[in-house]
């Protein structure tokens, strides 16, 4: 049997195969925050597909960290039912599920919000949204610190098997990690021991919260292609070694600051009209500019997180590691299975179109992932559109099968 299908621990939880639903944002909670059916579906869906770990999109911690207006919530004990019929239609099919748990900090914008979004600095304009964040206070670190922990505590109320901490893609804790982003001098900036210290307390705080075998595992960019200064594969390699001291179950490896540099992220297509669709149209004409410079310039390559996770696994050894990032073809995710260079395979997109694909590379009828990395899919969650593949050529040809089975 491949190496694929084989079961693997994280902590003392059994994961049935080595593929990771990464978390994707699904833009199907209610505004206020709470579970819908159609997220339930999703889901549903997703363990029928046989995926070994679901971490559905990332739930804000406390209503300061919302990023998005469809985003699910886990700030409040309202929402725990919701989340626990999530957990149980997942758990129906034997799949494990991990709530991702995120603060926005100050990537996110006013309209979400209703008040000016707050980080670690107060000095740099927001490029997208052009608002200067609030510099967060002694008082605001400890309130967000505390969300975290009641939040993971609300996930296990609500049947989730673990936690993952988001410290990546520029939110909260991933803009106090960066020294491009987080110019403090207190005792939370100005050294590499000082910047992680909000992981390590959010860390902290959420492995007392939860029950002793409840695994927590970290999401973390191994490199912010930020502007300058950002963290490169050797800090990430530091704050991942620290974040094994302090036993951290398991670590997912992702990439970029996306106000700075989204399409390192989502290597692929840039889809410049529907991108700048999001933008009002004031905004349009500077919008275009910025995103056709970057057409053409992030082709996919299969696995693009995978060198920087090499560079990190020295220093975390055994913990098991989840790479996300362009994982695609069957034959590459076993080679560098069997290699060692990680323990999981994590996707985001693929699954968003093929939600069976694992259930595919076990009976043999899919040697890759049909996804194209359109981008459509990022897109539309610009636009405040549900979760789906958005790919036009699948869209017109939505009923034949030839082409939804393009690589069969
Ligand atoms: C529409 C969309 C929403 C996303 N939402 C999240 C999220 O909520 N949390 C997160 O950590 N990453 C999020 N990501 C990033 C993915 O988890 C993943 O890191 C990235 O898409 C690269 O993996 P892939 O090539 O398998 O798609 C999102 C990506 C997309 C395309």
């Amino acid at each position: 049997m491949s190496i694929l299908f084989t079961p693997y621990k994280i902590g003392k939880t059994e994961i049935k195969n080595r593929f990771v639903k990464s978390a994707t944002y699904e833009s199907m909670s209610r505004p206020d925050g709470i579970v819908t059916e159609q997220l339930i579906t999703t889901y549903r869906l997703l363990a029928k597909g046989d995926v070994g770990l679901i971490i559905p999109g990332f739930m804000n911690v406390h209503p300061y960290g919302k990023a998005m207006p469809f985003q699910t919530g886990i700030y409040s004990d309202d929402m725990i039912p919701g989340l626990r019929r999530l957990t149980d239609a997942v758990h129906e099919y034997g799949a494990k599920i991990f709530f991702q748990l995120a603060h926005a900090g100050m990537q996110t914008s006013r309209e979400v919000l209703g008040r000016t979004p707050m980080g670690p600095s107060g000095s740099r304009r927001d490029p997208v949204y052009l608002f200067k964040p609030a510099k967060m206070s002694q008082d605001d670190i400890v309130t967000a610190i505390r969300a975290f922990s009641d939040a993971a505590q609300r996930a296990a109320e609500a049947g989730a098997d673990g936690v993952q901490i988001h410290a990546a893609h520029g939110y909260l804790i991933s803009q106090f990690l960066s020294p491009f982003l987080n110019d403090r001098d207190d005792a939370w900036g100005g050294s590499d021991e000082n910047r992680f210290r909000l992981m390590r307390e959010v860390m902290l705080a959420v492995r007392t919260a939860l029950p002793p075998d409840m695994p927590v595992i970290v999401k973390i960019n191994v490199n912010d292609f930020a502007p300058k200064d950002g963290v490169q594969p050797e800090l990430a390699k530091k704050y991942c070694g620290w974040l094994a001291a302090l036993k951290v179950d398991g670590i997912e490896t992702s990439c970029s600051l996306p106000v700075y540099s989204f399409m390192n992220m989502i290597r692929g297509d840039v889809p410049v009209r529907e991108l700048v669709r999001a933008f009002p149209l004031w905004k349009r004409p500077a919008a275009w500019v910025m995103t056709k410079r970057l057409d053409g310039n992030y082709n996919l390559e299969e696995g693009y997180n995978l060198d920087g996770a090499k560079v990190i696994r020295s220093a975390t050894g055994s913990i098991p590691l989840i790479v996300v990032g362009g994982m695609r073809s069957k034959g590459f995710m076993e080679k560098h299975l069997l290699n060692g260079d990680l323990d999981f395979i994590s996707m985001a997109r693929p699954f968003i179109r093929e939600p069976d694909l694992v259930k595919r590379f076990r009976a043999g009828k899919s040697e890759a992932a049909s996804c194209v990395s359109c981008n459509q899919c990022f897109a539309a969650m610009m636009n405040r559109l549900p979760l789906r593949c958005y790919n036009k050529d699948l869209y017109r040809h939505h009923n034949k099968k030839s082409i939804l089975r393009a690589n069969v």
